[in-house]
């Protein structure tokens, strides 16, 4: 079961690039700019990964990307995660970055954009990762700097596929950036948004009726209202569960609580991600596998969800079938 959870073709729809810089990388970065980090070593980095919910995270997720300043931090950062996603064989790959959280440290969006974009391209080209970028706006700001961030997007828009939303989820709805999203999509950004992780099902309709978001991040909450159940299963509106960052935020109290299983039973279009893993202990292998073991997950279930990982993807029709086609091979040739 685990080489066949590592080796089965897979898409990774849910991933923030600045939370995939591990403790090492971090301590390396932070070297060679001079920037003093909260912690004396790799190991105390490791030890202080120990959170509450999702604020307690928040904070240190933002601690770590200070050591974020350079085109090569950048690109050191996306390139070291392509590398851990080609060996656990994931084909396609769409990635959240948070511009607003080196913004307002004074680094311009074009370094941020230039240099993860490069290291997306040479992954393409030597590991053969296709791959989308995802701008996310950070919801504990205002909308009018959300508006500011989608403004300095427009140069790279050709190379932006969506617009999402992360960050501190109570009391920042998905209401708060109607206009912007308004904005966005009329300029051709499709638009997602995390939305029922910490925040309540309500979150999840505006999500769908104010944003009208493709597909929705995290989303486990949905569960408390059987009509938005009804709703997303109807329309096979994408989750992107994230099982591990659900345990370590304690969304869930352990993993053999979590629901992801009712989920697939119940006809949803769920898929696996690891969101942060660097800081939850496991990319989107150790997502499936330790998922699969809370949960008793067969081989059919992992089918179901990779194939939704590439169905919920932005590839075109072809594209996806494209992949779906090798994954069916996969699946014939271990069967
Ligand atoms: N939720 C909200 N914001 C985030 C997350 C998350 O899981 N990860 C990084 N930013
Ligand atoms: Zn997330």
């Amino acid at each position: 079961m685990k080489s066949f959870i590592y080796s089965i073709p897979k898409a990774e729809l849910h991933i923030h690039i600045e939370g995939t810089l591990e403790p090492e990388l971090m301590f390396e970065i932070a070297q060679r700019n001079d920037i003093k980090l909260p912690y004396n070593s790799v190991e105390s980095a490791r030890k202080a990964y120990n959170f509450q919910n999702l604020q307690s995270f928040l904070d240190i997720y933002y601690a770590g990307a200070s050591a974020l300043l350079y085109e090569q931090d950048f690109y050191d950062l996306t390139w070291a995660y392509l590398q851990r996603a080609a060996n656990q064989n994931v084909r396609h790959v769409e990635i959240f970055f948070d511009p607003q959280t080196h913004t307002q440290r004074g680094v311009s969006f074009e370094t941020v954009f230039n240099s993860i974009h490069q290291a997306l391209q040479d992954g393409h080209q030597h590991l053969g990762i296709s791959s989308k970028l995802i701008l996310c706006f950070l919801r504990h700001l205002s909308a009018e700097a959300a508006m500011e961030t989608l403004q300095q997007a427009k140069p790279f828009q050709d190379r932006i596929v969506a617009v999402g939303l992360d960050s501190s989820e109570l009391g920042n709805p998905p209401s708060k950036f109607k206009e912007v999203f308004d904005k966005a999509r009329s300029e051709g950004f499709l638009s997602i948004a995390h939305a029922g992780e910490e925040g309540p099902p309500e979150y999840i309709w505006e999500a769908i009726d104010l944003l009208k978001v493709s597909r929705i991040d995290h989303g486990v909450r949905c569960i408390e209202d059987p009509q938005l159940v009804q709703y997303l299963v109807d329309k096979q509106i994408p989750l992107t569960v994230c099982p591990l960052s659900n345990v370590k935020l304690r969304v869930f109290n352990s993993i053999a609580e979590h629901n992801l299983k009712q989920l697939i039973d119940l006809g949803l279009c769920a898929t696996v991600n690891s969101d942060d893993p660097a800081y939850f202990g496991g990319y989107i292998a150790e997502n499936i596998a330790v998922a699969q073991a809370g949960l008793n997950l067969s081989q059919d279930d992992i089918y179901k969800l990779v194939k939704n990982s590439f169905q919920a993807s932005f590839l075109s029709a072809a594209e996806k079938q494209n992949f779906i086609t090798d994954l069916d091979r996969f699946m014939a040739q271990v069967s």
